[in-house]
Formats: C-alpha cells, structure tokens, sequence
C-alpha cells in the first residue's frame, strides 16, 4: 500500500512508541493520540530525536467520541494503529468493568469514528492471551481462541477481535490486521526510549529493571515447580523493535488477501525465568538477586509462538535475540553493558 498517514493510539506507550519510528523510518507520516495514562510526553522528543520528526500529538482519550471525532475531521487517516489499552492481568480481575469499559468500549468509539470518517484500515494490538491454556503446542493462529481465559484483560481482546470481524462483514472496505504479541521486552537500540510505565510493573522485565537499578532487592521468582526444563515457567520474549517492525509489514500487506488477517508476532522459542536472569546478568556482568516463591495464580507454564505464518505472508520474522534486548534495556536504564 502507499505510504499514507496513520493514526497510533496509545502510542506514546512503550510498543506504540516503538511503532511509530519504525514507521517514521519507513516512510509513513505518523500522528499520535494518548490519554497519558501509562505514558510520558516526553517521550514525543525521544522519537524526534530518534527519527528527526516530531509526529502530531493529541492527547485524547478514546473514550470521548467528541474530541476523538475532531482528530478524524482534522485529517485524513488512511489507517488506525490501535495500541491504546489498559493491559494490568491482575488489575482487570479487581476492576473487570473498567476494562471492559477502556478497551472494548473505547475501541468501539474508535470503529464508529472510522466508519464516519471513511477509515477502513485497522492494526490491532492483541495478544497471546486470546488463546488460553493450549498446553505444550505453540499457538499457531487457526487454533481456538477465547476458551477458558482467566481474566478480563484477556477477554477484552477476544471481545475486540471478535468486534473486528463482525465489522468486516457488515462493511466489505473494512480491513484489519489483529497482531497476536507474545512477550514483549527490550528497548530502542539508542537507549533513548524503553519501557516506563507510570504505573507499578506487572511484567518480568520490569521487575528484572527495577532490581538492576536497586530500587527492589530482589526478583521474585514464581516458582520453580512447573513441568519444564529448570521447572520454572517458559515465555516467547520478543525484542519490542522486532515487534514493530512488525506492523511496518502488516500495514504493508493490509491490502491484500482477505479483509482480516491474524498474525503471531513472536520468536517461536521458549525462554524460561531463570534463563531471563542468566541473560540480564550475563549482559550486565553482575548477577542479579532473585528468590524462588509459590507460583503466581493462573500463569501457565508454557506459552510459545508459531511465528510460521507471519514469516510466509508478511515476509517478518525475529532478528533481535534475548540477549541484544538485555543489552538494549541495560542502554535505556543508563547502566554498563558487559556481555
Ligand atoms: P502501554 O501502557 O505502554 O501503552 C498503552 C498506551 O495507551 C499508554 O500510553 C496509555 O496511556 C494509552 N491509553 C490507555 N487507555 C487509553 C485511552 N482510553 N485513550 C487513549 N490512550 C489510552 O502498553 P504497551 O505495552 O505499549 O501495550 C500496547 C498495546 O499492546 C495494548 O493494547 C496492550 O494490551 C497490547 N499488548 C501488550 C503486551 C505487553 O506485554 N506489553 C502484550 C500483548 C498485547
Ligand atoms: C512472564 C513470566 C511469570 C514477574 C502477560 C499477560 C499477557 C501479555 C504479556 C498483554 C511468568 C514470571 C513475572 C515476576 C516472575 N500481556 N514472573 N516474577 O504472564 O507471560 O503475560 O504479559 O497482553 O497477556 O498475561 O508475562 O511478564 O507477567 O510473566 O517470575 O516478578 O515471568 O510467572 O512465568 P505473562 P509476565
């Protein structure tokens, strides 16, 4: 497709962030739109300073059909990156209507602005979530989705998925790519942007980067007891610049074949917790504190990627490794790189 104008939601965040470089660096005008929420403004001057342009910025939040609305009437989008959400596992559980009311109902304001203003296009931000407990096989995209989810996050974006395709039915210019995300880590190689979330860490890395930095004493670790090689649990961490380079190829096939299309974005390898410790120690030349503790409610001990589809149709597959993405967030964090 040409090279037009997108909006990114949420892209002020940390993979929305990301995003928008590589597609400032592809060519593509990028405007964003966050409600800062979970993000920083400063984060327009490390894109510019990264990329040399400073996108358009509306700090709007998605679920305010009128101002939301005087964005698509100032512009012409030719497509919608959607990264903006709420995404705390454990916080949907307590607030399931907030999150209900954030990502499903600001993505349908969202749709319906689309509708009014011509817009056909839409990258979804989904998840690995939406495919449950599938075992020991890698999720590959034509496997059931939507059975046996433990929170509402996860729901909320089977419940959006779902949106899109009824969306496309109803309307034969409607084109969406949904981007199933494994676990995202890592930072802008220049060490100038990473994740900085506003509020406190749900991730592993998060974590990892607090320990490192001293502001925790230790990792913990939740447990050691799991079905797997050193018994602790197994994750496809993808390096969140391979991540975005990852829509540059969506946007760029979103024309072709069929009016919805879903993708994994994800190494097709498992990496167990205290295999991510060795990495970051390994990175930063100094171990890392960690302690064993019970398992942490309804993680699973292993969640992994077929990437095979994503390779044979967008042409995308990873190129970072974990360790790069060690070194990156070591960059981001200020810290001496070793290894
Ligand atoms: P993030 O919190 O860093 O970015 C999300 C951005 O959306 C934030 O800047 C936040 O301020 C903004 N936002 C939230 N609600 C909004 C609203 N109502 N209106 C406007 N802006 C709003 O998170 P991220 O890690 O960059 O995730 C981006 C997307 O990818 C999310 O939809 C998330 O669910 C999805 N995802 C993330 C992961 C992950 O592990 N990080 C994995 C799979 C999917
Ligand atoms: C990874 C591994 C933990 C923190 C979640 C969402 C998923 C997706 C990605 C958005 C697990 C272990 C963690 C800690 C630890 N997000 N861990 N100590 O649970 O795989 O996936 O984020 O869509 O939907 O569920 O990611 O980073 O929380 O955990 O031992 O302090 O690290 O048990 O094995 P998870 P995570």
């Amino acid at each position: 497709m040409a090279k037009g104008q997108i909006l990114i939601t949420g892209g002020t965040g940390y993979i929305g962030s990301h995003a928008a470089i590589e597609l400032i660096q592809a060519g593509y005008k990028v405007k964003i739109l966050d409600n800062l929420y979970n993000s920083k403004i400063t984060v327009l001057d490390q894109i510019e300073k990264i990329t040399g342009v400073r996108p358009e910025f509306y700090e709007v939040d998605i679920r305010d059909a009128v101002e939301l609305a005087k964005v698509f009437e100032k512009n012409s989008f030719d497509t919608v990156m959607h990264f903006a959400g709420l995404k705390a596992v454990g916080e949907s559980v307590k607030q399931p209507l907030r999150y209900y009311e954030n990502n499903v109902g600001g993505t349908i304001n969202l749709l319906e602005c689309m509708e009014e203003y011509g817009v056909d296009n839409i990258v979804f931000s989904s998840s690995a979530t939406v495919y449950g407990d599938q075992g020991e096989k890698k999720c590959s995209e034509e496997m059931e989705t939507g059975r046996g989810l433990t929170n509402p996050y996860g729901r909320t974006k089977y419940m959006i998925e779902e949106i899109l395709k009824d969306t496309a039915v109803a309307n034969p210019k409607f084109r969406a790519v949904i981007l199933r995300y494994f676990n995202p880590i890592g930072a802008h190689q220049s060490g100038l942007l990473g994740e900085n979330p506003n509020d406190k860490p749900n991730n592993l890395m998060p974590f990892i980067m607090k320990v490192a930095t001293g502001e925790i004493p230790e990792l913990t670790v939740f447990g050691n007891d799991y079905d797997t090689k050193d018994g602790t649990c197994r994750r496809d961490y993808i390096h969140v610049v391979d991540l975005a380079k990852g829509h540059v190829a969506a946007v760029e096939k979103i024309d072709e074949g069929e009016q919805v299309k879903v993708y994994n974005l994800g190494s097709g390898e498992g990496t167990s917790v205290l295999e991510m410790v060795k990495a970051f120690s390994e990175a930063s030349g100094k171990a890392l504190p960690h302690k064993i503790v019970g398992r942490r409610a309804g993680d699973l001990a292993v969640i992994c990627a077929d990437p095979g589809k994503a390779e044979r149709e967008l042409g995308w597959k990873v190129e970072l490794s974990i360790a790069e993405a060690m070194q990156d967030t070591l960059r981001y964090l200020g810290m001496e790189v070793e290894g």
